[in-house]
This record gives C-alpha cells, structure tokens and sequence, in this order.
C-alpha cells in the first residue's frame, strides 16, 4: 500500500524526531521510504543519521534555482503568474537529489529559500505538490514530509494531496491550539484524515491532556512517546535517536503508530 503522511504541529514538538523514526520503522520493514525536508531551517537529515559530512556536500534543492525555472518557468524570488506552469516534471528529482540514508530511507532536502517579503516560494510549492501527488503512487511506497512549522504550508497548499496529517502536539496548550488551526485549514485543502501523536509525555497525565483537548477537536490520538533526555543526547552526539542505545523507548512507542498509519 502507498502512503503519504505530512508530518506537521507548532515548532519543536518533536515533528522531525518523528519524522524521521518513522521514516526508518517503515524502511525497516521493507517500505521504500522517500523523507522530504520541507523546513526552511532542514534538520531531517541529520534526525535520520545522514553523516555531517555528506550533509554538507548536499545541494538543497531549493538552491537548484535554474532547474526550478526549468521545471516550472518561474526563478525564485521572481513573481509568479504569466509564466507558470502546472505541471513540473519531477520524475528524475530524487534520482538526482535523493540521499540514500539508513534502513533504505531516501532524503530529500528541500531547504532554505530567502523569501524576502514576498513569503510565497511558489514554484517550490508547485514541486512539492507534485512529489506528493506523483511520486508515491507505486505499491509499498511511503512518502513522509516533515513539514515546516505551524501552518503556514497548508495555507500554501504543499500538504495537498497527502493520504494523513499526522499532527504532533506536546504536552500544553499551545500546541493544541496550533492542532486546531491545522484541522481547520486541512478541512480547506480536502484532508479530511488528521490524527496525531503526543510526543515528550511524562506519563498518564500528560497522556489525559493530551487525549481530552484533541477529543474535543475530534482529532485521535493514536501514539505517545516519552519524553526522554535520550533524544536530546542523540542531538548532542549528532546520532539519530534510531542509532542510540538509549532511544529504545522513543523508537518502540512509534511501533504502533507505524502499524496505525499503515492500516
Ligand atoms: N521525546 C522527546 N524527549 C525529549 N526531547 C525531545 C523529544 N522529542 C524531541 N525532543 C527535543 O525537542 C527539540 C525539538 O525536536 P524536533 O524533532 O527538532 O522538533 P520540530 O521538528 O517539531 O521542531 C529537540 O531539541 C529534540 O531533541
Ligand atoms: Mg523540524
């Protein structure tokens, strides 16, 4: 079965942590896993144990400025309309840019663009909607975007197209807020399966919080990772939390929110 799941909540909850343990359950299991980095400021590959060093030789393919006017007929930072094209040819993007990573997880990075006052990286959203909706069309393929904080994407429309929202939240109100406006928005775009992930819970209480305020939004909770000093080690030590000894609770919680996606 195919899967497209947008990893998506309000900034630092945990959504790249999970993207990329995610990403590698899956690839583990025989999934052909396709990462996409869609932060502006994009960690995906170093979360999923890219090394340092062949994270530096990477080109974001954001920089791939002429090839993006090739594809699209608009130059970032250019303003988009006349020349726009709907339909960008993607087919040979991950062959080109693809990282192969860890449990046979391919990365694709995104990256920085500036966007000046403009905030729109319209051609790159038209890439992006492209990847969702083209590329994972084949049996047993699953496409994860780890999405940019907040929502702003969805408002440009990159998550179109994907099978699950997969809505982080932490324990707070805050990030149940930003869930909200997630719902809502999806409900715009045609998304209409949002479920979500409670993540750095410090046990039952947490867990209640979490599962009452996102009741109330008629969102499901379908997994909760503990908060454990394990991820933040990984980070320190530039590991993915998939590679550290420590990291055994995070990695098991996310089992069965694996096996929900898939279902
Ligand atoms: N389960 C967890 N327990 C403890 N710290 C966590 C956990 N998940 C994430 N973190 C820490 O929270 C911070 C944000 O995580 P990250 O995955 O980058 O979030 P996001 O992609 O939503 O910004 C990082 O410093 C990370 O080490
Ligand atoms: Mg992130």
């Amino acid at each position: 079965m195919a899967l497209r799941v947008a990893v998506t909540g309000k900034g630092g909850v945990g959504k790249t942590t999970v993207a990329a343990v995610l990403a590698r359950l899956f690839g583990r299991e025989g999934h052909k896993v396709l990462a996409i980095d869609i932060d502006p400021s994009p960690t995906l590959a170093s979360a999923l144990g890219v090394p340092k060093d062949v994270r530096a030789s990477t080109t974001p393919v954001s920089k791939m400025l002429d090839l993006i006017e090739e594809r699209t007929g608009v130059r970032p930072g250019s303003s988009y309309g006349s020349l726009f094209k709907l339909n960008p040819k993607v087919d040979d993007l991950t062959d080109k840019f693809g990282i192969a990573t860890e449990d046979g997880v391919t990365l694709l990075v995104l990256g920085t663009i500036e966007t000046g006052a403009s905030g729109c990286f319209c051609p790159e959203n038209a890439l992006i909607k492209r990847l969702v909706n083209h590329l994972v069309l084949k049996r047993d393929e699953i496409l994860i975007l780890d999405m940019e904080a907040g929502v702003e994407h969805l408002g440009r429309g990159t998550a179109e197209g994907v099978d699950v929202l997969l809505t982080v939240v932490e324990p707070g109100t805050r990030s149940i807020e930003t869930a909200r406006s997630i719902k809502r928005l999806a409900q715009d775009i045609g998304i209409d399966k949002i479920v979500a992930v409670l993540n750095k819970s410090r046990g039952e209480a947490d867990e209640n919080f979490a599962r009452e305020h996102l009741g109330e939004l008629d969102i499901e909770m379908i997994g909760s990772v503990p908060f454990n000093d394990c991820v933040i080690t990984a980070d320190l030590e530039d590991v993915s939390p998939m590679d550290s000894e420590d990291c055994g609770s995070i990695v098991d919680s996310l089992v069965p929110v694996k096996k929900r996606l898939l279902d």
